[in-house]
């Protein structure tokens, strides 16, 4: 049985079509798709600089490519590493808290391995982000509501 249904499968692979253009200077390339709430696709890949602390991981480039085309919350979240760099895909802490700024506690988070230009299936973990994220910073609904109100 797939660990992933139709939706998750789409979003992995729009997330592994972007992984590829990540500017990559010292990391690893990652790939990153939002569901938005208009229902569109929004992908995001790493960018890295010499400088450190600049740059941004995918997730949050494809969370603020669906904030830019109108979108303020997030039904669904993927992300695609290469095999050879991570044990397991996870996001990292400061994405973890980005996912969450956006989202309801049950959207789900796709994370997959891929290896060769395919996503590999038997890597595909799903969870929702407040298993990801139990114990987050909770200002979201404030803000949310007072932003929707604005
Ligand atoms: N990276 C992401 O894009 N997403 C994550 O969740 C973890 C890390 C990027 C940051 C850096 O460019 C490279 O992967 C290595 O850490």
């Amino acid at each position: 049985m797939p660990k992933h249904d139709g939706k998750e499968h789409e979003l992995l692979e729009a997330a592994l079509k972007v992984m590829d253009n990540a500017f990559v200077l010292w990391g690893f390339k990652v790939g990153a798709a939002v569901l938005a709430e208009d229902g569109e696709i929004y992908e995001g890949c790493n960018v890295e600089s010499w400088i450190s602390g600049l740059g941004i991981c995918a997730e949050r480039n494809a969370i603020n490519h669906a904030v830019l085309h109108g979108n303020k919350e997030i039904k669904m979240v993927a992300v695609v590493i290469e095999d050879k760099n991570v044990e397991t895909t996870r996001p990292c802490g400061v994405c973890l808290q980005y996912i969450k700024d956006f989202s309801e506690n049950n959207v789900k988070v796709v994370m997959a391995k891929a290896k060769a230009g395919k996503v590999l299936s038997e890597s595909v973990d799903v969870k929702t982000i407040e298993e990801l994220l139990p114990y987050s910073y909770e200002m979201r609904q404030r803000a949310l509501d007072s932003f929707l109100q604005s």
